[in-house]
């Protein structure tokens, strides 16, 4: 787990491994080790997918590959690249579009992603890393600078690293969002039953 520590307020006990993931923006600047990273793309891997067909890629850069990691940083928005540039990983997900066994479209592509992703930002969190995901990236431009091919589209961008002291965050927004409560919606607007809106008494309270 993290030193720095900014756990989920969860309205019922939840595992720590996932109160205790979050999307730091202000990075330590020493590297993540290899082999750590190494486990996070093989925590990915064993992610479920849609069958099976694992339609999730990454391109990653430390910060040691200087060129690489500037091309990584180049297809993400400006707001983010601000902060992201400390960051000692920057990575790309892209999906592949196209079902492996019979070439139809993968209607869960993305989601697939997204699960590879979660899968890997909780790894990270049991190895005291964390992950910020972005979807403000310029997926065009990661096309033509890494030569995506048209079946395939970049999908968000991560930043990796260990979390980082936030007063190295300029004041103003992004310190204070490093700093504020973690907030989410309750449980009971998303759980239904019967009906679409209609709470499910699981979810009650
Ligand atoms: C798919 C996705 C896209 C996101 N896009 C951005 C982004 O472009 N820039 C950013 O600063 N944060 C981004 N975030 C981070 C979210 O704002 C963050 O996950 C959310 O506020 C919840 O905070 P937590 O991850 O610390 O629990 C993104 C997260 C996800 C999963």
């Amino acid at each position: 787990m993290s030193d720095r520590h900014r756990p989920a307020p969860a309205a019922v006990p939840i595992h720590e491994l996932i109160s205790h993931r979050w999307s730091p923006r202000a990075f330590e600047s020493r590297p993540v080790e290899p082999a750590k990273l190494r486990t996070l793309f093989e925590a990915a891997r064993w992610a479920a997918s849609s069958y099976n067909a694992q339609p999730w890629y990454f391109i990653v850069a430390t910060k040691g590959d200087s060129e690489n990691f500037r091309r990584v940083l180049d297809c993400f928005v400006e707001f983010n690249q601000n902060w992201a540039k400390n960051a000692p990983v920057v990575a790309l997900s892209v999906a592949g579009h196209k079902m492996t066994h019979d070439g139809s479209r993968n209607r869960h592509a993305f989601h697939d992603v997204g699960q590879a992703a979660a899968t890997l930002a909780l790894q990270a969190t049991a190895l005291g890393i964390q992950v910020h995901q972005m979807a403000g990236i310029l997926p065009d431009k990661a096309r033509e600078i890494f030569g995506i091919p048209p079946d395939y589209e970049a999908v968000a961008g991560f930043a990796i690293g260990y979390p980082g002291d936030p007063l190295t965050l300029p004041e103003g927004r992004l310190r204070d969002s490093e700093m504020g409560p973690r907030q989410r919606k309750p449980v009971s607007s998303f759980v239904f039953t019967g009906k679409w809106g209609q709470t499910s008494p699981i979810a009650a309270n």
